[in-house]
């Protein structure tokens, strides 16, 4: 697909491409017993629900500043500094920066999160040690193709203006890609990267349910995302529960610890505060703490939970860990076998609902004079 990248994305300090080590092992199955039925089934699906990029309708113009400055002009700046609470209340213009900024972070970090699922998930063609799963990692692969060409294309043809990947996801796709045990790419990809992104899409798309192509973007991606967490929760379900010494499982409880804290650090946005000129120690420190910043952060992690869960993961030192980051709320959700997509969060609704009220107070005051 050719198309005309007005904006490019910005390379990194560090330069234009990286280079992560590791020896793995190449794994050849001459079995081809093809019993993981489940995993086939998948493969069946994934290959039958597979979608062209070409197809979306890329004609649809976006204009974001237009529609923010739309929000602001309906009172959003108002009522989001009120739901926020941020260190220094920002003015209309002020929190449309922050609005556009947050939307081209976010969606820019969906983009480097998709090359590191590229990537890792070509390795486990090569690495696991089931056909089965080699095929359906296979069909993944050119998904997440997709996935990045779709999402870079918006970023660059559409949209304006990107980041580039945020150190603490650079950390983790490092992490992963560095470990040369197969299940630990799956683990650190398919169950924590995945799983949170399948959170973050939905949000995303309540968030930007007055633009019509991302949302088409977003909805095409999920479907296939939810395929690729239950592929995890399929792969690995039986090994941790089943076949993997206590031993074993310690480093796997240390590696989703580990990645739990680096998917957070993700979220508190710097670099956004600092493209912005904020004070990027207090703004930080703000979002760790605030109700707004935790309760958003707290959500990405709906589905990680209950699929930990499944796996066998939830074990008595990751629950003391995600206890003081509030996050066993989720274990009793649905896991990725019992519900494939996630419902709009809760909290989500709950929270735009307020927001719809607190701006038909804000706004009421024109509406009875007139
Ligand atoms: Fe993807
Ligand atoms: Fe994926």
């Amino acid at each position: 697909m050719d198309y005309t990248q007005n904006n490019p994305i910005p390379v990194p300090l560090e330069g234009p491409s990286w280079e992560v080590s590791s020896t793995i092992q190449t794994v050849f199955d001459w079995r081809y017993a093809l019993e993981r039925k489940n995993i086939m089934n998948l493969y069946e699906k994934g290959k039958a629900l597979s979608w062209n990029a070409s197809d979306i309708d890329w004609s649809i113009p976006v204009d974001i500043e237009a529609l923010m400055a739309q929000r602001i002009r309906n009172g959003h700046g108002q009522v989001l500094n009120g739901v926020m609470k941020p260190p220094t209340p920002l003015n209309d213009k002020e929190m449309m920066q922050f609005q556009l900024n947050i939307n081209a972070f976010l969606l820019s970090q969906f983009l480097h999160g998709e090359q590191g699922a590229l990537v890792a998930t070509a390795r486990i063609v090569q690495s696991v040690p089931w056909e089965e799963a080699k095929f359906y990692a296979a069909n993944q692969v050119a998904d997440e193709a997709r996935h990045v060409e779709v999402y870079h294309r918006y970023l660059t043809e559409k949209l304006g203006f990107s980041y580039p990947c945020v150190p603490s996801l650079a950390t983790l796709l490092g992490r992963i890609m560095g470990d040369p045990r197969w299940d630990i790419t799956f683990l650190g990809m398919q169950i924590m990267v995945e799983g949170l992104a399948l959170a973050a899409f939905s949000v995303t798309r309540m968030q930007m349910a007055d633009e019509p192509l991302i949302q088409d973007i977003i909805t095409r991606v999920m479907g296939d995302e939810s395929r690729h967490v239950a592929f995890g929760v399929l792969a690995l379900e039986r090994l941790y529960r089943e076949e993997m010494s206590s031993t074993d499982l310690r480093e796997r409880e240390d590696f989703v610890i580990e990645a739990t804290e680096l998917l957070r650090e993700r979220l508190l946005l710097t670099p956004v505060f600092e493209q912005l000129g904020f004070e990027p120690e207090v703004w930080t420190e703000w979002s760790r703490n605030t109700p707004f910043m935790r309760g958003f952060r707290q959500l990405m992690f709906a589905k990680i939970v209950p699929n930990l869960k499944r796996l066998g993961l939830l074990t008595p030192r990751v629950r003391a860990a995600y206890e003081k980051m509030d996050l066993l709320k989720y274990e009793h959700g649905k896991d990725s076998i019992e519900e494939a997509e996630p419902p709009p969060p809760t909290e989500l609704v709950e929270l735009l609902m307020q927001f719809m009220q607190a701006q038909a107070v804000a706004t009421a005051p024109s509406t009875a004079s007139s």
